[in-house]
């Protein structure tokens, strides 16, 4: 898969696919065509059957220093609505096979906003979370306030978005944003130990408990449950359910195909 502003490698390890966010000199800005390669590539890799997990990165520097403020600045209301970017997040976030960020460095606005739109994250020491939008005159647009808030709580949401002071890595494991955060030479090596566990389960399984997951986000409890039965139910059509307690009860590791 060739693109202008990502590098997409499908067969990175067994399984797993990654996509590397790729303007460094703009700090990986997230700029329109960025955005319509990655939905592109992340339907394509939902597609790919030999893929089970996927994995979005950045540098060392920054995982993505938010939307391209340079290509927004003078934008109409009009501009933004014709443009329609939102329709490419909504594709994103329906990706049904799981996505990790790995984060190192600046992972801002729109960036972390992409962070969040992710099942998991992992963090280098040296990641910085932020929404800074405020200082530009503007708030989040990608499901900042949404996503973070649910995150974190509503206090300390309030206060990135409202003062845009970033959270360091640590920080934001401690508020419940990221699940790890590891050295800065290891973090992208620890997204592909995650992403291996995730590989070796039922593809089927999973996609079921990523939808049943996000579905809290949506409905009451009452409607969550509902939903997870039914995905509960669905799990044994699989032959992966089979082979799963199979394995079980012959004290061996299970073989999941995705059937
Ligand atoms: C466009 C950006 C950029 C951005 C950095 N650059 N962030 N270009 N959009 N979001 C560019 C800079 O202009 C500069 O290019 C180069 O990347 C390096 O950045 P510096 O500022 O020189 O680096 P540094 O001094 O280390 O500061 C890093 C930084 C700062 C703290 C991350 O760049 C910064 O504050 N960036 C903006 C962060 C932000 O406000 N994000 C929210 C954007 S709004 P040149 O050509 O000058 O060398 C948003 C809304 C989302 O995300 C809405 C939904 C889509």
């Amino acid at each position: 898969m060739e693109f202008q502003f990502i590098i997409v490698e499908p067969d990175f390890q067994p399984h797993i696919a990654l996509v590397r966010l790729y303007r460094p000199k703009e700090l990986n800005a997230l700029n329109l065509q960025l955005m319509l390669e990655l939905k592109q590539a992340l339907s394509a890799l939902d597609e790919n059957e030999s893929v089970r997990c996927i994995i979005i990165t950045g540098n060392e520097q920054a995982f993505a220093a938010g939307a391209d403020i340079k290509q927004m600045e003078s934008r109409t209301p009009v501009d933004l609505l014709k443009i329609d970017q939102f329709e490419t997040w909504d594709q994103i976030r329906k990706t049904k096979k799981p996505i990790i960020a790995a984060v190192s460095g600046f992972c801002l606005g729109g960036g972390c906003e992409l962070a969040m739109t992710c099942d998991m994250i992992i963090a280098s020491e040296s990641a910085k979370f932020g929404q800074p939008e405020i200082k530009l005159g503007i708030m989040p647009g990608a499901g900042g306030t949404q996503r973070l808030t649910r995150a974190v709580g509503k206090a300390l949401a309030m206060e990135m978005v409202l003062t845009g002071r970033f959270l360091s890595a640590e920080g934001a494991q401690k508020a419940g944003l990221v699940n790890k955060v590891v050295p800065d030479e290891v973090y992208l090596d620890e997204a592909v130990k995650l992403a291996g566990e995730i590989a070796l389960m039922s593809p089927i399984a999973v996609r079921l408990a990523k939808e049943s997951v996000l579905k809290t986000y949506e409905c009451s409890l009452q409607e969550g449950l509902h939903f997870e039965r039914k995905n509960f139910y669905l799990c044994f059509a699989s032959e992966d359910q089979k082979e799963g307690m199979k394995a079980f009860v012959e004290k061996r590791k299970p073989d999941f195909k995705g059937y």
